[in-house]
């Protein structure tokens, strides 16, 4: 092949453009590659989508307005709406990232179109088959031509499941490159920390299936934050999921009552960046934020019982305490602590240097001009 290689890259929701923002800059100055963006429209509101699209300068995607619904709905009709616009750009690889139900969507629709798809971030799994993100991973996986893995335990796992070695491409992670791209940009523009008068918090996100669907886990987090409150300003920026369950649950009032805990809309890149880079401690159910805690050398607490970024653990930098409020509070405790920021300061990256997108590309152009 001569020509340029023709790639679609197919996202839909929050941590998708954000994980895509580094390669797409290293696309759109690339002379090798001609590329389609499309956002499924999976997540929609301005503060989940579109900010990102402005803050990142990503290109304009082409926005399929997908919006939410049940999963067998919402994986249908974007599988219907990406394939109009797979057909009349006709790519040579579609990428997809992570493992939402956009990842599926596009990775069904480019099979069923004979077009290979490239996933970045393959091979992550937490060995728990109630979360719809592991049957995601685990179908895109298998039926993907190339597997970027961000680690060697994810490589374990693809070959473990018995994916053929030469599919498969050790990255590093791509929240490195992205970091380096954005992190000095989010010191310059945000002004959050003096926004909400913040001096001594832990910062909060929570949208795991587990935690927010469960009357029972969401009320303990919600007690477990009104307790860290006696000693810490709490920050959450709530997810939209979240919001909805915490009023369903009459769970909202609780935590609103307390002056000490401070309920905000999602915050763009640039803003939660600045709020992590200064946190005492993280309290998350995230992916990307267990990562980016430790590249930024921010103690990091997960609200679930298990994780895909186990050397997160291994490294001391994050633990598992589940929706145990004690635990919750405990770990929190202990972390926030100024020798746990002194130890935090001696861990080591294990996601690399920032190569991710370009050790992508540069794969893709040799196995694709090779044909
Ligand atoms: C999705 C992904 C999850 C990812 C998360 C990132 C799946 C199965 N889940 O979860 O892996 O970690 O995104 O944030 O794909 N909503 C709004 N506005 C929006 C988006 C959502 O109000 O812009 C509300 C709707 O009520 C919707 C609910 O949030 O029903 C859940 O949204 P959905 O995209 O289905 O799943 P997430 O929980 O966001
Ligand atoms: N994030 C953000 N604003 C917020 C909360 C998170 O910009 O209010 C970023 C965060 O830095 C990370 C990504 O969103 O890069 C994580 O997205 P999310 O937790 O929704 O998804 P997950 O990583 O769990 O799939």
């Amino acid at each position: 092949m001569s020509s340029k290689i023709k790639i679609s890259i197919i996202i839909g929701t929050r941590p998708e453009l954000i994980k895509i923002s580094s390669l797409l800059r290293r696309l759109s100055m690339s002379n090798n590659f001609e590329f389609q963006f499309i956002d499924t429209g999976q997540h929609y509101d301005y503060e989940m989508d579109k900010i990102f699209c402005e803050e990142l300068k990503l290109p304009p995607p082409i926005f399929l307005d997908l919006g939410s619904s049940t999963p067998a709905h919402q994986v249908g009709r974007a599988m219907i709406l990406v394939e109009k616009q797979l057909q009349p750009f006709n790519p040579d690889v579609a990428l997809v990232v992570g493992d939402t139900n956009s990842t599926l969507s596009g990775t069904l629709t480019a099979i069923k179109m004979n077009i290979p798809v490239a996933h970045l971030e393959a091979g992550l799994r937490s060995f728990d088959r109630t979360m719809p993100e592991e049957m995601n991973r685990i179908v895109v996986d298998h039926v993907s031509r190339w597997l970027f893995a961000p680690t060697q335990q994810a490589i374990d796992n693809l070959v473990a499941e018995g994916i053929e070695k030469d599919k498969i491409t050790f990255t590093y992670d791509i929240h490195v490159d992205v970091l380096n791209d954005h992190f000095s940009l989010a010191k310059e523009n945000s002004k959050i920390l003096r926004e909400l008068n913040l001096d001594k918090f832990v910062l909060i996100t929570c949208h795991r299936q587990s935690n927010t669907d469960s009357p029972e886990n969401l009320a303990n987090i919600v007690d477990a934050l009104i307790e860290l409150a006696k000693n810490f300003t709490i920050v959450f920026p709530v997810h939209p999921r979240t919001d909805k369950k915490l009023k369903e649950f009459n769970l909202y009032e609780k935590l609103v009552s307390k002056s000490n805990i401070k309920l905000i809309k999602p915050v763009g890149f640039f803003d939660f960046l600045n709020l992590m880079g200064h946190a005492a401690c993280v309290i998350t159910d995230s992916g990307g934020v267990q990562k980016e805690t430790l590249i930024l050398k921010v103690p990091c607490v997960t609200i679930r019982e298990n994780t895909e970024w186990i050397e997160t653990i291994a490294a001391g930098a994050n633990v598992l305490a589940g929706t145990d409020k004690s635990k919750i509070v405990a770990e929190v405790m202990r972390m926030a602590q100024p020798d746990f920021h002194q130890f935090m300061q001696m861990v080591r990256n294990p996601y690399g240097n920032g190569e991710t997108s370009q050790i992508i590309l540069n794969r893709l152009s040799s196995d694709l001009h090779q044909k």
